[in-house]
């Protein structure tokens, strides 16, 4: 029942305050945003050195029931790791857990044998360490598991974090650049759990076709959190972390927000969009403006998403009830104070690199097999025919030298196809290169019997022996075979 005077005062709030009854009307998420911790290591002039321990733990994800995890320096996920463009980096990994595993560090520029990719095992109570200069811009980079086979499931259990490169010109800009404050990590994923309380990293026959897709969203491995913003102008460096999943993502009031970075820095221009597209890996930089002071709500909406397959795997998936809504986290602006950040449009300049530079095409066909009744089994996840081997090499590259690569796929679903130790640019694509794609990319969604054309110049580090990869991140797929492995040698 409701009191004569409260009557009369949500009377006259109705008739004073409609926007903040508006608001108040709206359901808050319950959950709060958490960010994750910032390691920027012991600094002796440029020489960075970080010391990180993978280990496992018990986090409270759900309510009362708590989830055994992985994560690095912590329970779950990793720390935030910052370096700047021109420090070197001493990374000293130790694996607590009780099995093999890796760290790679996704994006980076670096000799392969820092990489950490299947060939740089850590076995349990082991160390590694990783050393390398950082040559590249800044961008949000990030790490994860590459161990053989198990990648998607160490990194659904938690072995995943981001890696922040800075430079000196990006903090010339005027963004918003107060790590927690105004510049906010955003690493969504989706889950499954057992009624445990665990992660159901169960893999059922759909499962191991198109990936791992989970039906709970958890930003910074907090289930559709709310964050408090403080200020009025938001950097948000939005990771797809998630196996499997491609998120087409927008704010529930569908206003615009801008994008300035891709997976390898800035953009040269700011991009004004209401939606976008982010695929298993990539990562995408908005500046949102939240001076208005609203509730969002940012949204996954599938409906979309169907245009990304081809007729089977779109009508298989809506069989499967894999086509919905989710919403990711919101946003509560009620709160926030003037930014005195801008939105640039000028961000940087990219370096021109012209055709005639070209040295060499190849051709990456990406392969599904699958037999009657879409019913599979060993060998069906292949490039080009082969299925990955880590004692064949499957192409040979000239250190400093730039190709086109064109990536096919022959399949019946999308791929996020990712390459190591480059950021490339896409050059042709169906339907045109638009948005964060613009940008410096070393991942690069296909689409089914899609062609898309990357211009790629390779760095000068050369190795004759350790080899890099190029693979699918979906990473049932990776984990399945379809990778392939790359030497970068001084002559070829
Ligand atoms: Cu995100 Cu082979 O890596
Ligand atoms: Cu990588
Ligand atoms: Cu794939």
């Amino acid at each position: 029942m409701i009191s004569r005077r409260r009557f009369i005062q949500v009377g006259l709030a109705l008739i004073a305050l409609p926007k903040q009854m508006v608001l108040a009307s709206r359901r808050l998420f319950k959950n709060r945003f958490q960010v994750p911790m910032l390691e920027t290591g012991k600094r002796i002039d440029k020489d960075v050195y970080f010391d990180l321990n993978i280990q496992s733990g018990q986090s409270a994800i759900l309510p009362n029931q708590l989830t055994p995890t992985l994560g690095i320096n912590q329970p779950f996920l990793g720390v935030t790791l910052r370096a700047s463009k021109g420090d070197r980096v001493h990374i000293k990994v130790k694996n607590s857990l009780d099995e093999t595993t890796t760290l790679h560090w996704h994006g980076m520029k670096l000799p392969a044998k820092a990489d950490g990719g299947p060939h740089h095992p850590i076995v349990p109570s082991g160390t590694w360490l990783s050393e390398f200069d950082i040559i590249q811009d800044a961008a949000t980079l990030w790490y994860h598991s590459h161990q053989i086979h198990q990648t998607g499931r160490q990194v659904y259990q938690g072995l995943a974090g981001l890696f922040i490169v800075d430079d000196e010109s990006a903090k010339t800009l005027n963004l918003p650049m107060e790590y927690g404050v105004d510049d906010i990590p955003v690493i969504i994923q989706d889950r499954d759990f057992k009624k445990n309380g665990a992660f159901a990293y169960i893999l059922s026959m759909p499962d191991r076709m198109m990936g791992k897709k989970g039906q709970t969203v958890l930003v910074n491995g907090v289930i559709n959190p709310v964050l408090r913003a403080k200020k009025s102008l938001l950097r948000l460096r939005l990771l797809n972390g998630s196996n499997a999943r491609t998120y087409h993502l927008s704010f529930d009031d569908h206003r615009a927000f801008y994008i300035i970075g891709s997976d390898g820095g800035l953009l040269e221009h700011s991009v004004k969009v209401n939606s976008l597209r982010l695929a298993p890996a990539e990562r995408v930089e908005i500046l949102l403006d939240v001076t208005d002071g609203e509730i969002l709500t940012l949204k996954h909406n599938a409906s979309q998403t169907s245009s990304g397959m081809g007729m089977g795997m779109g009508m298989m998936s809506r069989i499967m009830n894999q086509n919905k809504e989710l919403v990711i986290f919101q946003i509560d602006a009620t709160g926030v104070q003037k930014s005195n950040r801008s939105i640039p449009n000028q961000l940087t300049t990219h370096q021109l690199i012209p055709m005639s530079a070209v040295s060499n095409e190849r051709l990456i066909t990406l392969q599904m097999r699958m037999g009657p009744m879409m019913m599979f089994d060993g060998d069906v996840f292949s490039i080009n025919g082969k299925t990955m081997d880590m004692n064949r090499i499957d192409e040979v590259v000239k250190a400093g030298s730039v190709e086109i690569w064109t990536i096919e796929n022959h399949s019946m679903m999308a791929h996020p196809f990712h390459i190591h130790n480059v950021q490339f640019k896409i050059i042709s694509r169906s339907g045109g290169v638009q948005g964060h794609e613009l940008g410096y990319k070393d991942v690069v969604l296909v689409h089914p019997d899609e062609q898309v054309k990357v211009l790629i110049k390779f760095p000068e580090f050369s190795d004759t022996k350790t080899p890099y990869m190029y693979h699918c991140h979906i990473l049932e797929h990776e984990d399945r075979g379809m990778m392939g492995q790359f030497l970068v040698v001084k002559s070829t």
